[in-house]
């Protein structure tokens, strides 16, 4: 499959990587693929579901399977959502907005960064009636946060997730090697922060953000707004107890797929922990590394109610624009149907621990 050379060729989410690798510049490509550090932790999301061995069940009648599911009440087409990423047109010219569609179009929930190059108000004209959550990211200005998370609230998004791992920036190599600079100037919410914060010349833009968060933050958005607060970024099941303790109604077990602490645990791997300390209070959701549908009933075995995928959106809209997203999201569906099917399993909701084990061989 090296000579993939067109999207009639397209069958798996590798493929749509291998499209994307030629559509895009390298800079480009080093921001959307790359991890941080010696990219240890970027390889072991994906190698974590390797390690895992599917128990399926025979004899089920599976002539009818959905992968519908909720979350958070959010009827959605199956337990895979598009996760926040941020500059997106560097993918493509038409950005966010094109990502949305293709999602919306799947039936997917589409998660909006704050430092997208599209504004909550744009994205939600562009896919009425779609479901989408806000991710957050605190500037130290903090009401350039507050007036993006107003916007899309006033739009219909209807679940705040803050990103807890970016305290800092990670260390991206990639980056550096191959001098990729963000473009600022089409984020509105950037343009907003250097705007009023007076920027340092010749700063990283995300400097502009607040390093000093801390758990109280997670009650101030529970006070200040109706919508439920999902926690992004975490791996142990101290953090899950003190994002319950305040108010959080889901988290996401993440490590921002690899581009921020190196030598972090794989996502999959944390998930039992985080799992058991949440015991059904909040929903539990996993990133990083998800690229095949037994992928995601592993994560639904492990006790992930869905998970979110980054890259393969980026991929997707890279080689395609909105279509692109929408075949890539096709792609992941038909499989998690083919998976469940062959599972024993005729919905989302009849996954279980059983279906999984993780004992070494
Ligand atoms: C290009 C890119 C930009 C990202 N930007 C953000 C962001 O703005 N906010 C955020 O919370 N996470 C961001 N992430 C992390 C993703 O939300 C998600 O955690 C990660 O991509 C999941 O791993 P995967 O790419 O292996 O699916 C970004 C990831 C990528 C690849």
């Amino acid at each position: 499959m090296d000579t993939l050379s067109s999207v009639d060729e397209l069958l798996t989410l590798d493929d749509a990587e291998r499209l994307a690798e030629a559509a895009l510049p390298p800079d480009a490509w080093s921001y959307v693929a790359g991890g941080a550090g010696d990219e240890r932790t970027l390889r072991w999301n994906r190698e974590a579901f390797s390690r895992c061995r599917l128990r399926y069940r025979v004899l089920v009648d599976v002539s009818e399977v959905s992968t519908e599911t909720t979350v958070l009440g959010t009827p959605v087409s199956m337990p895979v959502l598009v996760a926040p990423m941020a500059f997106q047109q560097i993918a493509h010219e038409e950005g966010e907005v094109a990502t949305a569609r293709g999602a919306a179009a799947a039936g997917a929930l589409f998660c909006l960064s704050t430092v997208a190059t599209a504004t909550p108000r744009e994205v939600a004209e562009a896919t009425p009636g779609a479901p989408k959550w806000l991710q957050i990211y605190v500037f130290r200005d903090r009401g350039v946060s507050d007036a993006v998370i107003e916007q899309a609230l006033e739009a219909g998004f209807s679940a705040l997730v803050l990103t807890a791992d970016l305290p800092v920036y990670g260390r991206r190599h990639r980056e550096a090697r191959t001098g990729f600079t963000a473009p600022e100037d089409a984020a509105p919410a950037l343009i907003a922060a250097r705007k009023r914060g007076g920027a340092r010349a010749g700063h990283h833009s995300l400097d502009l953000l607040e390093s000093g968060l801390e758990w109280s933050y997670v009650t101030e958005l529970r006070e200040r707004y109706d919508v439920p607060v999902i926690v992004k970024g975490l791996v142990t099941a101290e953090d899950a107890l003190l994002a319950l303790e305040h108010g959080a109604a889901g988290i996401v077990v993440s490590n921002h797929g690899g581009r921020q602490l190196d030598g972090a645990i794989a996502s999959l791997e944390a998930l039992p922990e985080v799992v058991e300390a949440v015991d059904g209070r909040a929903e539990v959701y996993l990133d990083g590394g998800v690229r095949r549908g037994t992928d995601v009933a592993t994560a639904l075995a492990l006790g992930a109610r869905a998970v979110l995928v980054g890259r393969p959106a980026l991929y997707g809209l890279a080689f395609g624009g909105a279509k692109g997203v929408e075949q890539v999201l096709g792609i992941l569906r038909d499989e998690l149907e083919n998976a469940l099917a062959l599972l024993g399993c005729r919905s989302p909701a009849d996954v279980t621990r059983a279906h999984v084990s993780t004992a070494k061989l």
